[in-house]
């Protein structure tokens, strides 16, 4: 199986373990998501299900599929853990490593980035500040995402709360390697929110409350995915 590539702008919807998403109920929202994201196919929309929805969702949607995390170790004795041998033959395109829900120390990190690396899947790597995402762009993943973590879950999007930490972690990851890229999030809700993301030099956003939350997720993701266009009137 050819493993997707996510093209940017990016767009990456988090389900984390919000009611909404588990068990049964993933693959309807994913559906509404699926309906959304139609309508603007010069972006990408991925999804990060929990570990439980993985693997059913890969085989039903065409939206890239991620998981929340995963182990670069090799197959074998260890419990508990989700390989990227399992991603790669279901059909997931890639993982989140070191979300600020999920910390991995650099070692389990480098391990995993390698190992989605040499399989030609998406690495996300997210980090807290510009100093983590300087360390971190050394492993050079596909991307790396910095997230605040006292924005997280909040009203408030990074970009407008603290643009400059984008800014600065954009320009850390670029003087480690000139050919980084970063994404951003943490308070991420609306279109603004995106075309601010991507003003600020990032080539697109991690989002989950603002969908996962939603009344609405397939408008709330239409809303995000205006932020995309560019040329809003
Ligand atoms: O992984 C994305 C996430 O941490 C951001 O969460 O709820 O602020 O969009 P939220």
């Amino acid at each position: 199986m050819t493993p997707q590539t996510l093209e940017p702008p990016l767009v990456v919807i988090n389900y984390k373990v919000y009611p909404s998403t588990l068990g049964q109920q993933a693959l309807a929202l994913t559906r509404k998501l699926e309906g959304a994201a139609a309508s603007y196919p010069e972006a990408t929309v991925a999804i990060c299900p929990s570990h439980a929805e993985l693997g059913i969702l890969a085989g039903q949607t065409e939206l890239p599929v991620l998981a929340q995390t995963s182990w670069g170790d090799d197959p074998g004795s260890g419990t508990g853990k989700v390989l990227v041998e399992s991603l790669e033959d279901l059909g997931v395109a890639g993982s989140l490593i070191n979300h600020a829900e999920c910390q991995v120390s650099r070692e389990h990190a480098a391990k995993a980035v390698e190992k989605l690396n040499d399989a030609g899947l998406t690495s996300i790597v997210c980090t807290a500040d510009e100093e983590a995402t300087r360390e971190l762009a050394k492993l050079e993943p596909t991307y790396l995402a910095v997230e605040p973590p006292e924005l997280i879950g909040g009203d408030v999007s990074v970009t407008s709360a603290d643009p400059g930490i984008v800014t600065r972690s954009v320009a850390a990851a670029r003087d480690v390697n000139p050919k980084a890229q970063v994404l951003c999030g943490a308070g991420v809700k609306t279109g603004k929110d995106v075309a601010a993301a991507l003003e600020l030099d990032t080539l697109g956003v991690l989002v989950a409350s603002g969908v996962a939350k939603a009344q609405d997720p397939g408008a709330a993701l239409a809303d995000l995915l205006d932020g995309t266009l560019t040329d809003r009137s």
